[in-house]
C-alpha cells in the first residue's frame, strides 16, 4: 500500500523546527492552588530520581482538550501544570484544515496556555515534506471553503486544484452541486489547464491527490477522485483502457500512471458538538472505497482502491510526532543539556480507541520508548462500554489523566 518513498519522505518533515516556551512564575502558583494532594506527594525510591523527568505526553485535540471548538474541564489546569513543572507535551491530533501556526495560535487562545509548532502535530503536517510534488499539479480536497488549498500553498505546493475548481470550470462534471455554485465561485480559481480528452497532452493533468480534511461537499469529492483513479495518467476526461483488464494487476485499475491518493485522516468517527460522535474523513473513505466496489467489483472481484491512510493509528505518524516530542523535550530541559536521559515513557492521552488507543498499544517506538495509552471519556469512548482496544488506564478526563500518570512516575512537584 505505502512506497518506501513516500514514508521516508514522510519521516523527514519531523527535524523541522522547534521554537520554545519557558512558563512564567504564576503558572507555578496556579499549580499550588489547584493540584490534588496527589500531585504534591512525593515517593522515597531506592536510587535519586534525575530532577528532570524521563516521561511525556502526547495529548488528542477533539474529545480530550476540546469538544469542537470549546475547551473540556480542566484542560488548562492540566497543560499548566506539565508547563509549570516543565514536563514536555505534544499535541497530536488527526484534525487538520488550517496551517499549524495559524492553529496553534488558536489553541492558545482557547486553553490560555502557551503553546508552539514544535509541540504540535496535525493529520496532513507530514505532507510539508513532500518535495517531490511542490512542482507538479497536486489536488487537494477537504476542509471549509479553499483553507486546504492555502495550506498546501504555505507549504510549498506551487500548483493547487481543488474538486470544486473543476466543477466551477466544468459544472456538468456534478451535476448535483449546481446549486452550490454561488458558493463555490466565492474561493475557486481558474484551472491552470482545460479539460479536453481531445488534447491530452494539454488537458488537466493531475499528479497526486491529498485529502486534507474532512471533506464538506462528499458527492463532488468522491465524482472528482473517482474520475481521476479512472483516468489516464491523471488526465481529467480521460478513461484508461487498462481499466477491467483481469490480465493486469488489481484488474488493471490504478495501473495506468494515475496519481498516488493520500488521505491524512483514518477516523471514521470523531467527537464533535453533538452528543454523538460524528462521521469524519474515514467515513468519506469508506463511501468512496464503496463506490470504488460498486464501479470495480472491488474486494471480491480481487480489485483494491490503492491508496495512502496516515494519521493515528498508523506507526510513521508515532514515529514523526515521536521526533518531534524528543527535540521539543531537549530544548525544553536544554538546561540538563549533556545529562539529559533517554525518553523512558510517553502517555497518550486520547478519547477514541481506533486511533489513539490502537496507535499508542502497537507503536513500536525506534527508540525503546514506551508509549502508554490512556483513554477518556470526554470524548468518542462512552463510559461503561468495552473499548474496541484495550487502554492501560481509562480515565475521566484530561485532567485525571495527568495526576494519574505523574503518580506512576513518583513525580515530586
Ligand atoms: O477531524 C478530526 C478528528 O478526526 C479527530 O481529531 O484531535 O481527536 O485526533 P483528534
Ligand atoms: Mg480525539
Amino acid at each position: 500500500m505505502l512506497s518506501h518513498a513516500s514514508w521516508s519522505s514522510f519521516l523527514r518533515a519531523s527535524s523541522r523546527r522547534s521554537l520554545f516556551f519557558t512558563p512564567p512564575s504564576y503558572l507555578a502558583a496556579n499549580v499550588a492552588t489547584n493540584t490534588s494532594p496527589s500531585l504534591r506527594r512525593s515517593f522515597q525510591t531506592e536510587t535519586t530520581p534525575p530532577s528532570y523527568p524521563e516521561f511525556a505526553f502526547a495529548f488528542d485535540i477533539d474529545g480530550v482538550l476540546l469538544r469542537s471548538s470549546d475547551p473540556l474541564p480542566r484542560a488548562h489546569e492540566a497543560l499548566s501544570y506539565l508547563q509549570s513543572q516543565r514536563i514536555p507535551f505534544i499535541l497530536l491530533t488527526n484534525g487538520g484544515g488550517k496551517h499549524e501556526l495559524d492553529r496553534v495560535s488558536e489553541l492558545s487562545e482557547k486553553l490560555s496556555v502557551p503553546l508552539d509548532t514544535s509541540m504540535f502535530v496535525q493529520s496532513h503536517t507530514p505532507f510539508a515534506d513532500m518535495d517531490e510534488y511542490k512542482g507538479k499539479t497536486v489536488m487537494v480536497a477537504g476542509g471549509d471553503e479553499d483553507r486546504c488549498r492555502i495550506v498546501a500553498e504555505k507549504y510549498g505546493f506551487k500548483n493547487v486544484v481543488t474538486p470544486a475548481d473543476i466543477l466551477a470550470a466544468y459544472p456538468d462534471i456534478w451535476p448535483f452541486s449546481r446549486q452550490l455554485l454561488p458558493y463555490y465561485k466565492a474561493f475557486t480559481r481558474p484551472l491552470p489547464a482545460p479539460i479536453d480528452p481531445s488534447s491530452p497532452s494539454t488537458s488537466l493533468k493531475i499528479d497526486a491527490v491529498f485529502v486534507y480534511s474532512d471533506p464538506r461537499d462528499w458527492g463532488l469529492d468522491l465524482q472528482i477522485i473517482k474520475d481521476v483513479l479512472l483516468s489516464q495518467q491523471g488526465i481529467m476526461g480521460t478513461l484508461s483502457p487498462k481499466n477491467g483488464d483481469a490480465s493486469l494487476p488489481n484488474k488493471g485499475y490504478q495501473q495506468d500512471g494515475q496519481p498516488p491518493l493520500y488521505f491524512s485522516n483514518p477516523d471514521l468517527l470523531w467527537a464533535a458538538k453533538y452528543h454523538l460522535p460524528r462521521l469524519g474523513q474515514g467515513g468519506f473513505r469508506e463511501a468512496l472505497e464503496g463506490v470504488w466496489a460498486a464501479l470495480t467489483g472491488g474486494e471480491k472481484g480481487g480489485v483494491q482502491l490503492q491508496k495512502i491512510v496516515m494519521g493515528k493509528p498508523h506507526q510513521p505518524t508515532y514515529e514523526f510526532a515521536e521526533k518531534r516530542l524528543v527535540a521539543h523535550r531537549k530544548k525544553l530541559l536544554s538546561q540538563f543539556d549533556g545529562s539529559l536521559g533517554h525518553l523512558k515513557r510517553v502517555y497518550m492521552v486520547g478519547d477514541n480507541p481506533e486511533s489513539d488507543i490502537l496507535g499508542g498499544n502497537s507503536y513500536r517506538s525506534p527508540l525503546g520508548t514506551d508509549w502508554v495509552s490512556v483513554l477518556v471519556q470526554t470524548g468518542v469512548y462512552v463510559d461503561g462500554t468495552v473499548p474496541a482496544h484495550k487502554p492501560r488506564k481509562i480515565v475521566g478526563g484530561v485532567y485525571d489523566a495527568v495526576s494519574w500518570a505523574v503518580q506512576q512516575e513518583h513525580w515530586k512537584s
